[in-house]
């Protein structure tokens, strides 16, 4: 039915034409996406890239993430902005290191005990690292799942969240959840943009509700705040 088609239709333009090269993409080692998604909340993919690699290749384990002196960190941060999310980085690597002896948290619920780590990013380590079947909500998220369901909760609201998660997470693709919501960000980044979407190319184009009734403008509904 309807759901099936969709994660269908998602994960196999996701295979032909998603950015399957991406470096937090090839591996999928906890560390690597906790890295990765910490330094993607707030910037862009181009811009992550080198200093990704960089920080990689300087700090390859959670171990030597730990053990670095701060300076180090702050410095393979220097032009990514927002330090504190450097600082929290590395006090989540110390809090796994020495208090969890290296084990990782497994689950959305206990990967939010660490520092920096918040609904949106526990549920992406979670999923593709982890294989736990739950939605990554962030902005992107908002944005194609109002357009798709025409969901009309407000998300300047922070209720909203739990409206979106619920709606979202009986349609996450149960073998493949990690790639399910690394999909909905490609998507949001191509063919559903805040400005300018392409609906009529995107793959996606006939499970759009938004589209069908020509009121994407409308979405996602946010009052000024
Ligand atoms: N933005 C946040 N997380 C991302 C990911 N895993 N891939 C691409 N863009 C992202």
């Amino acid at each position: 039915q309807t759901i099936k088609d969709f994660r269908r239709t998602l994960l196999d333009w996701y295979d032909q034409e998603g950015r399957a090269t991406l470096p937090w993409r090839l591996n999928h080692e906890p560390y690597r996406v906790l890295v990765s998604e910490i330094m993607l909340q707030q910037t862009q993919v181009d811009t992550v890239l080198p200093y990704y690699e960089r920080f990689m290749s300087d700090l390859p384990t959670v171990q030597d993430l730990a053990y670095a002196p701060e300076a180090q960190v702050l410095k393979l941060w220097e032009g990514l902005g927002y330090y504190s999310r450097a600082r929290n980085l590395q006090k989540a690597a110390r809090f796994i290191v020495d208090e969890l002896h290296g084990h990782w948290p497994e689950s959305a619920d206990d990967l939010q005990e660490l520092p920096g780590v918040g609904p949106y990013t526990s549920a992406a380590i979670a999923s593709i690292s982890f294989g736990e079947v739950v939605p990554a909500v962030d902005g992107n998220a908002y944005r194609v799942f109002s357009r798709l369901l025409k969901i009309d909760a407000d998300i300047a609201n922070t209720k909203s969240r739990k409206i979106f998660y619920d709606a979202i997470a009986p349609i996450v693709d149960i073998s493949r959840p990690g790639d399910f919501n690394q999909a909905i960000m490609d998507l949001g980044s191509s063919f559903m943009t805040a400005k300018n979407p392409d609906s009529q190319n995107s793959p996606v184009r006939e499970f759009n509700a938004a589209f069908r009734d020509d009121v994407e403008a409308k979405y996602p509904v946010k009052t000024k705040k």
